[in-house]
């Protein structure tokens, strides 16, 4: 679909006239992404914009996205009886029925989380086999050794006997106690015990990256956003 005019997109989609649709724009009733917009006749993509209608969500779009910064203490769950959820942080324009947290980050990690309904997109970036790198930057507590490196590029076995695949590590800091970690996998508490393994216990945990895309560094803890068309591609993408 092409772009088009705001008010009637929304006239034509909920069946009402353009006078009932500007005059909804002028009481601030009109959301396009979340932001409350002033001007019914600027130009939308029916296929990429989400439009809310007094906390009614519309769209053309199939499925969404959405790039969340993950703050700690928020659990990566649909659902939790006692804990705040990173659901609960999804602004009522931009929730939707079906939205899941595609790979699940721990209590005490923060970063990017992607919200998605979409459960094949969610597959396709989680599947080990599509080799889409999680990019992770960790605070350990012992400068990271050198053998380390190659132990864990090669894929280490941990202590209970779960092998893993290899992942790339860089030391980003002098004192060697940055290290950015890239994984295609996503088994519990994986980086933790890897950097446990080498003797070298992580302190802060963030995740930076889902395959080439970058968590949005506009974007505070507790925020969040839909992802254009060309970031979601972006995520299938290898990353640099
Ligand atoms: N590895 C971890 O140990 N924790 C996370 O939250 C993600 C990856």
């Amino acid at each position: 679909m092409s772009a088009q005019r705001l008010d009637k997109w929304i006239a034509n989609t909920c069946g009402l006239s353009r006078k009932e649709v500007k005059d909804f724009v002028r009481a601030g009733r009109v959301c396009v992404n979340g932001e409350t917009v002033h001007n019914a006749g600027m130009q939308i993509d029916p296929d990429s914009d989400v439009l809310c209608l007094d906390g009614k969500t519309y769209t053309a779009q199939q499925h969404i996205y959405i790039m969340l910064h993950k703050p700690l203490g928020v659990v990566s769950a649909s659902r939790d009886r006692t804990q705040k959820t990173v659901l609960d942080l999804v602004p009522a324009p931009l929730f939707r029925k079906g939205l899941f947290p595609a790979g699940r980050l721990d209590k005490d990690t923060s970063g990017f989380v992607l919200l998605t309904d979409d459960g094949d997109f969610a597959h396709r970036i989680l599947s080990p086999k599509n080799h889409i790198q999680k990019t992770y930057l960790a605070l350990i507590s012992e400068p990271l050794p050198e053998a380390a490196l190659e132990t864990l590029a090669a894929g280490i076995t941990l202590r209970d006997g779960t092998k893993l695949l290899p992942a790339e590590v860089r030391v980003c800091t002098q004192d060697r106690r940055t290290v950015q970690i890239k994984i295609c996998e996503g088994k519990y508490h994986q980086i933790r015990r890897m950097l446990a393994a080498v003797g070298c216990p992580v302190q802060t945990l963030t995740r930076t990256h889902m395959g080439a895309l970058a968590l949005d560094p506009a974007l505070q803890p507790g925020e969040c956003r839909l992802l254009t068309e060309t970031e979601k591609e972006k995520i299938t993408q290898r990353s640099n």
